[in-house]
């Protein structure tokens, strides 16, 4: 496992780390024991930083993440995220009252006095003109309550404006084979500002890992059902925002690219991990097998300028269309 700085935190954190969404819930059911063992395997892979959230699962993913912690002797920093309890994306809902309780719920949830990284989670955009809730996050750091704070954003206009307040230490935004325009103007902004990025949804909820088809199925409580065209929730969260079918074919032509021994996971994570303003990658993973194919990814050598190219000829010609300029 590789480190790489976390912007101004001091921190180093693994470039492959674990997104925790999918062991909290609204990826079909999962048990607590094996989502577990998969968290070990991270620990055990050199896994050192978790992303989840107040909501995965109502704190359950929060939950686990506080008796792993419990009974591991190394350092792991987890972020967590607020701000998705509100029924609903209002500026008007991020409020003291409302962040305290938010954050006094993930304190217990994870089992500590302070949280390490505390991101508000895809609020709306007219929030990042409004530098006192920033001002709010500030005192919530010099109450010692929060060590630092980020963003968890949709589009890279809110990124961009996100990493105009000083303290915004870390922005998580999609970026993928299939989501590459946050690094055109984004990356070398955040890098300039020494803004760390967390990039999620790095295998585009599966499809990047060449195991989907035309007919697989997806439980009815797992969100590539019921979100396929943004009925709960932004639509680019599920897939990535990508048509399902033309996902499956663009994935097809990335397996032609695989060097001997790398999966497709692997060879998604390692494109990611090109780019250096990325901190870390945060897949998600339901089980310990995964997890181990995820993480070797940081061992790769780099992809050759040749795959890298062939990758952007496939993002122009089948996917840019779609979804560059909506997110
Ligand atoms: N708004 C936000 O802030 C937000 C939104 C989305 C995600 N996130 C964060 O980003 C993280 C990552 O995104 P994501 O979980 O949505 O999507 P993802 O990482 O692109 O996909 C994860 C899913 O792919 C499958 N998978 C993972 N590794 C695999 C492997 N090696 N081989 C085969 N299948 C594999 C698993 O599901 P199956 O086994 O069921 O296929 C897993 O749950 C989340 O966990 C969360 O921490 C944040």
């Amino acid at each position: 496992m590789k480190y790489r700085s976390l912007g101004r935190t001091g921190w180093k954190v693994s470039d492959v780390s674990f997104g925790a969404w999918a062991i909290g819930g609204a990826w079909g059911s999962v048990s607590d024991e094996e989502s577990l063992s998969a968290l070990h395997k991270a620990v055990d892979s050199g896994v050192n930083f978790i992303d989840t959230a107040d909501v995965y699962g109502n704190g359950r993913s929060e939950r686990l993440i506080a008796q792993l912690r419990k009974s591991r002797k190394e350092q792991i920093i987890v972020a967590t995220k607020a701000g998705r309890r509100l029924p609903k994306q209002i500026l008007e809902g991020y409020t003291r009252e409302n962040l305290t309780t938010w954050i006094e719920d993930s304190l217990r949830n994870l089992a500590t006095d302070a949280l390490d990284l505390l991101q508000l989670h895809g609020p709306p955009t007219d929030l990042f003109y409004h530098p006192e809730v920033f001002a709010m996050l500030d005192d919530f750091v010099k109450a010692g309550k929060i060590r630092y704070y980020g963003v968890s954003v949709e589009k890279v206009e809110e990124a961009l404006k996100a990493i105009e307040f000083p303290n915004v230490q870390t922005v998580q935004i999609i970026f993928n084979c299939f989501r590459q325009r946050p690094a055109d103007l984004f990356f070398p902004r955040a890098k300039q500002k020494q803004v760390g990025i967390l990039a999620r949804v790095p295998l585009a909820s599966g499809l990047l890992t060449g195991k989907l088809r035309r007919d697989s199925t997806f439980a009815s409580d797992d969100h590539r059902n019921f979100n396929r065209h943004g009925e709960q929730f932004d639509m680019g969260e599920t897939f990535a925002g990508v048509d399902y079918n033309t996902g499956l074919e663009a994935a097809e032509e990335i397996r032609l690219l695989l060097p001997a021994g790398v999966s497709m996971s692997q060879f998604a994570l390692r494109w990611i991990l090109m780019s250096d303003a990325v901190s870390c990658a945060i897949p998600g993973g339901k089980r310990p097998d995964q997890v181990a194919d995820n993480c070797a990814a940081s061992d790769l050598p780099p992809l050759t300028p040749e795959a890298m190219a062939a990758v952007q000829r496939m993002y122009d010609a089948k996917i840019r269309p779609l979804v560059h300029q909506r997110w």
